[in-house]
């Protein structure tokens, strides 16, 4: 991050920047300091992981001032912009404001929101049968949200599910074209293919219209030049510490379990001290030499 150079900046410029940018998802304090200090620009606060991690579904479950409490943790930990998986803007155009203002009030960067209705759905759970929202109050929703925001660098991103909700290239382009002119300051396209041909056809068509967000959770395989070669703007890992943590979990309880002993443990998961680094443990050392009455 730049120092002196505001969240919402900082994101905006990842945005329009010539080059391919990375951000990565993260769930709370803890992996939010951790996405950052691995050098990532700006961070995805993934509505699966952040619901995951509450051990909920995907679909609204857990309430949007959860997850804004959730987001005050992670804007505390870091000083790199947050892009929201907004879901749907948790209701109509009215709590599409309120929501833009409470992350502005937090510090978060920028706001994803998806075309689709309110419970979402996992757009890797069924796509083909989830239906989108209305294009034109889907606008309204995006206007709605650029008109509450009261710094000009907060960002609202129009996700397009037409290919995951199975209505193909025009309708992506259709409705990417509308959500452009309601002010979208970028498009997400996402795709459930394992290949990237319709991300790519998007792309192929849409040109340098405004910036174009991917998420290559299905089609992993495929090369980052290919996405570099194609002018999109900013590629997103959107699970990924999510996962990893889960298989380390349960690699750790299995273990235990079976062993009752932590031998064969210890040296293989992070020290106490590591935790102590990340949470700040030395800051609150000093300061209570600082505070505290000398005893
Ligand atoms: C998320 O990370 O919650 C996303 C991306 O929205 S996806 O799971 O691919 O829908
Ligand atoms: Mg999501």
């Amino acid at each position: 991050s730049t120092p002196g150079l505001s969240t919402t900046k900082q994101f905006r410029n990842l945005l329009l920047s010539d080059q391919l940018e990375f951000i990565c998802e993260a769930h709370n304090g803890l992996s939010a300091k951790i996405v950052q200090e691995a050098g990532f620009k700006g961070i995805w606060a993934s509505g699966l992981s952040i619901s995951a991690q509450f051990g909920v579904r995907d679909n609204n479950e857990a309430s949007w001032t959860q997850v804004l409490e959730t987001l005050e943790f992670m804007s505390d930990a870091t000083t790199i912009p947050i892009l929201l998986d907004g879901d749907t803007g948790y209701g109509n155009f009215n709590n599409m404001q309120r929501l833009v203002r409470k992350l502005e009030q937090r510090k978060i960067a920028a706001v994803c929101i998806e075309d689709k209705l309110f419970p979402k759905t996992n757009s890797f759970i069924k796509g083909d049968a989830q239906p989108m929202a209305d294009m034109h109050e889907f606008c309204g929703k995006i206007k709605a949200g650029k008109d509450a925001q009261s710094d000009p660098n907060f960002s609202i991103i129009a996700r397009v599910e037409s290919f995951i909700c199975g209505w193909g290239l025009a309708e992506a382009l259709r409705r990417a074209e509308a959500y452009r002119q309601a002010g979208a300051d970028g498009i997400l396209i996402h795709s459930a293919l394992a290949v990237p041909d319709e991300i790519l056809a998007f792309k192929q068509e849409w040109g340098n219209r405004c910036p174009v967000v991917i998420v290559p959770t299905k089609y992993y395989a495929t090369p980052t030049d290919v996405f570099r070669q194609h002018n999109f703007s900013i590629v997103i890992w959107a699970n990924h510490l999510l996962r990893s943590s889960v298989t380390a979990m349960q690699k750790t309880a299995r273990t235990l379990k079976e062993q009752e002993h932590l031998l064969s443990i210890e040296d293989k998961v992070a020290p106490v001290s590591e935790i102590f680094r990340l949470q700040n443990a030395a800051e609150l050392q000093e300061a209570e030499d600082r505070y505290l009455p000398r005893g």
